[in-house]
């Protein structure tokens, strides 16, 4: 067998001989979304990530992402150990959102429901009302619009602005961005849909508005899936980080994809939409982690408990 078979093979013994299951996001290596599939765990967005993390019985959640899934799975299940093969894989959606400036934030407007994008530490979320994800972030501001409550958003511009738009909500907004999508680019994405007319196109809120714009469908990394999977088009126009093309052509082998451009592609990068943090999870580091049990996650429990609400609260409403 081939390197790579071989380091699959020994993940796989050793998630079974530790009793532990890997919940992968689709933005990890291919091989590792294939691991978690080929042994009964998961390859999801996030949201469906921490549910499943909290609904399975396994002693050891490893999580293959980013910190903040790490947090979330432990906040859910405090009595699971939570492992990440590298905990120096965070978001600059996190890093762009200090917890004592928010709290400062926050502070300055008492009467706004606080939501904060699962994107964030468990810090951040120790202090906000409601934990949203990309898949059900409209749904909950429309809820909340609809019960006449204000709205302090944090940490995505993009994605705030977009459920602005679409819920007409009072957002008061914090001005974070996520350093993968915010390269995404209208003018050269608009010459690009020029040379395939027919081609849908699939974007992440997380996105500018000008390419937001120019959507055909715009949703969670799950979302953008079940679009490539059910939709008449042949060619699919994929803005979001590129690792979620492993899945789609699997889940839709006989259809095309393609990446949207970003500032720097065409001659100089094809692959510029790949996130670093994401890109840090691998086979090798997996098997380290389950070895050692280095890479635990761990939250303190005042936080713990405080952040609890916010990501049950969204949980429940998503049931
Ligand atoms: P999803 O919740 O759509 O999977 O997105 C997570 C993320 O980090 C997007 O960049
Ligand atoms: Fe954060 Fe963007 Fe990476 Fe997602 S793709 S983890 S939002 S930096």
């Amino acid at each position: 067998p081939s390197q790579r078979q071989a380091l699959k093979a020994e993940a796989a013994a050793l998630l079974k001989s530790h009793n532990a299951v890997l919940v992968a996001h689709y933005y990890v290596d291919g091989d590792l979304q294939d691991l978690a599939l080929e042994t009964g765990g998961i390859v999801s967005d996030s949201l469906e990530m921490a549910r499943f993390g909290r609904d399975h019985a396994a002693q050891t959640l490893v999580v293959a992402g980013v910190r903040f899934m790490g947090e979330s799975a432990k906040i859910l299940s405090p009595e699971k150990r939570v492992l990440m093969p590298d905990l120096d894989a965070t978001c600059s959606l996190d890093l762009g959102c200090p917890a004592d400036e928010f709290a400062a934030f926050c502070d300055a407007h008492p009467e706004r429901k606080v939501v904060v994008y699962a994107n964030t530490s468990a810090a951040v979320k120790a202090r906000a009302d409601w934990m949203v994800t990309s898949s059900c972030a409209l749904e909950i501001v429309a809820d909340l619009h609809a019960r006449g409550e204000k709205i302090l958003w944090a940490p995505d511009r993009h994605l705030g602005r977009y459920i602005q738009e679409q819920t007409g909500a009072d957002m008061l907004m914090w001005n974070g961005a996520c350093i993968v999508h915010d390269e995404f680019k209208g003018l050269e994405l608009e010459l690009l849909r020029e040379q395939h007319p027919g081609a849908m196109i699939l974007v992440h809120p997380e996105s500018p508005k000008s390419v937001v714009e120019m959507a055909d469908v715009v949703g969670s990394t799950s979302a953008l899936i079940k679009a490539v999977v059910e939709g008449q088009a042949q060619e699919y126009i994929v803005a979001t980080d590129n690792g979620i093309l492993h899945r789609m052509r699997q889940l839709a082998p006989g259809k095309t994809l393609i990446e949207a451009p970003t500032a720097g592609n065409s001659a100089t990068c094809k692959s510029c939409a790949h996130c670093p943090w994401m890109a840090m999870n691998g086979l090798q580091n997996l098997i380290d982690c389950l070895r050692s049990g280095q890479g635990e996650i761990t939250v303190d429990e005042p936080t713990r408990v405080k952040a609890l609400g916010c990501i049950a609260r969204m949980l429940d409403f998503t049931a």
